[in-house]
């Protein structure tokens, strides 16, 4: 056990907030109403509340015992857990670098696209696009500012890589104050402040009314329509469950490790069962309710059930910074209320991304006894460096690979492996008594046999079917363009380094203490 303090929460409102924070992030603002709505609208929400059921409750209760259960041990980060729970393995501490890598894969594109909102947010407030009023305007103006294109917007990358590093720096910043001096009290007013905003834009779009007289079926109802109105074939697609269960995994954060090492900074006394559905819950509303009733009834009730046909599956790029600032345009207001939009997409990014810097620290702090100060700049060095391919190679496919795997695949995987050390090594009476420690509710009894049985069961069936579908034709590349395969090969051979530097790391930093401890002996 490592011998330096390790930190902790300043309260328990601290944590459920983090967890909150780290659960509520673009995901429920973007990605969720753009799957929804190409996915079988209303019908979408049978496999997504299935998939919260079966998979995301299990693996929030099974990510915060193990992390606090860890915690107790010294270890904030996968390795160290799985290896507390199974200490006769010993390849079990490499299956968690997992947990290291998959999020510190997310975070280096996940800073890029929440950098773009900070740009937009101040785009909005002093007015640079609100003279733009249709998508191919709106959308030159996003690829220049990308560095995509050239055009009278936007000469080249410096003023997005300026808001990269500005948002960079900030992710920097909040992580060397720290658990509670850091992150706690970014998440503590940056989540009320986003509810907030989120609360002023629904409203505004309930009122949104019917815009065009000559159009009185493009109204807010059915605006709601078009996303809640239930296809129930898709419910025959394979592909649709899968979408669903994806987005259960990325919008509570969960089968990636960060949720295990915020709750290593509990004390073994604390409630989990609670404070863990409770910070589900608060992601839930954000997402279903908050999420749901901003950019798509918005975009509707100006574009129409034909050209929101196309505009939700053109990517959720082009519904949160095209599509959205266009409706915005044409409200009273639009500086306001588009800053309002983007700074909530900023805040919901940020209090996600911090957690997705943490584990990477963590396991420096604790696994190599440095000081946190030193291990963020190791960090940020690293992540710096890995950031600049996903800035300067946007065009090319490189922010989907990174997506797929640390965002999609390996969360999949990662959770499999937890459920089933959790489950079956450390054993269900132990996992039972160890999630009731200082609870402050009794789980109900039936997640006994789902974490068992349901959830493992569940998540191989996941893999199973992609493996044939997505996996098989992702690793021949069939479907990228020939220009760009150089590309993802390269990204490739980089995270493939990436998890054997960090597999090498777990080896010397297990060694080097099983050395002190036959030195502590002798
Ligand atoms: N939950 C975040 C979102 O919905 O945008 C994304 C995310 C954050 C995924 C942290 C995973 C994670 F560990």
């Amino acid at each position: 056990m490592n011998k330096r303090k390790r930190d902790s929460w300043g309260s328990r409102l601290g944590i459920i907030m983090a967890v909150a924070g780290s659960a509520i992030g673009l995901g429920n603002f973007l990605r969720f109403p753009a799957k929804a709505a190409a996915n079988g609208g209303g019908a979408f929400m049978i496999p997504y509340f299935i998939s919260f059921l079966l998979l995301g409750i299990p693996l929030i209760w099974v990510e915060w015992t193990l992390g606090r259960y860890g915690g107790g041990f010294g270890h904030g980060t996968a390795p160290g857990i799985f290896h507390s729970v199974w200490r006769k393995n010993r390849f079990i501490k490499y299956f968690g670098v997992i947990g290291i890598f998959g999020p510190l894969v997310i975070f280096i594109y996940y800073t890029f696209i929440e950098s773009w909102t900070l740009a937009f947010s101040y785009f909005a407030l002093f007015g640079k696009y609100t003279a733009l009023t249709d998508q191919v305007s709106m959308s030159n103006f996003l690829t220049a500012f990308q560095g995509l294109t050239k055009n009278q917007y936007f000469q080249g990358i410096g003023t997005a890589y300026l808001f990269f590093l500005i948002t960079f720096i900030a992710n920097i910043a909040v992580i060397y104050y720290g658990i509670k001096g850091g992150i706690e009290k970014l998440c503590k007013w940056a989540l009320p402040t986003l509810f907030i905003f989120g609360l002023v834009l629904m409203m505004k779009v309930l009122f949104l009314g019917v815009p065009d007289a000559a159009k009185p079926d493009w109204n807010v109802s059915n605006g709601f329509g078009f996303l809640w109105n239930a296809d129930f074939s898709s419910l025959f697609s394979a592909k649709v469950w899968l979408e669903a269960a994806g987005q259960i995994f990325f919008t509570l954060s969960v089968g990636i490790g960060t949720i295990l090492t915020y709750a290593s900074y509990l004390s073994k006394g604390d409630d989990v069962a609670l404070s863990g559905l409770t910070a589900a819950a608060t992601n839930e509303i954000a997402e279903v309710i908050l999420g749901a009733s901003i950019v798509i009834p918005a975009a509707f009730v100006f574009f129409g059930p034909n050209e929101m046909k196309s505009i939700v599956t053109s990517g959720i790029f082009n519904l949160g910074f095209v599509t959205m600032p266009l409706v915005l345009n044409k409200l009273p207001w639009p500086q306001i209320f588009g800053f309002f939009w983007f700074f909530l997409l900023f805040l919901a990014g940020i209090t996600s991304s911090v957690s997705l810097a943490q584990p990477a620290v963590a396991f420096l702090e604790d696994e190599f006894d440095i000081s946190r100060k030193k291990a963020v700049y190791i960090l940020g060095i690293a992540a710096f460096i890995l950031s600049q391919p996903v800035i300067f190679f946007l065009g090319r496919g490189v922010v989907d690979e990174l997506d797929f795997w640390g965002g999609t695949f390996f969360l999949v995987v990662f959770a499999l492996i937890e459920t089933l050390l959790f489950a079956w090594v450390f054993g269900m009476d132990k996992a039972w008594d160890e999630i009731h420690r200082g609870a402050d509710m009794r789980v109900p009894k039936i997640y006994k046999f789902i974490i068992k049985y349901v959830t493992p069961l569940f998540l191989f069936f996941i893999l199973g079917s992609w493996f044939w579908q997505e996996l098989m034709p992702k690793m021949s590349m069939q479907n990228i363009a020939l220009a760009d395969r150089p590309y993802i090969l390269g990204t490739r051979i980089v995270l493939a380094l990436l998890f054997i530097i960090l597999a090498l790391l777990v080896r010397i930093a297990w060694k080097r203490r099983s050395r002190q401890n036959l030195e502590g002996e002798k």
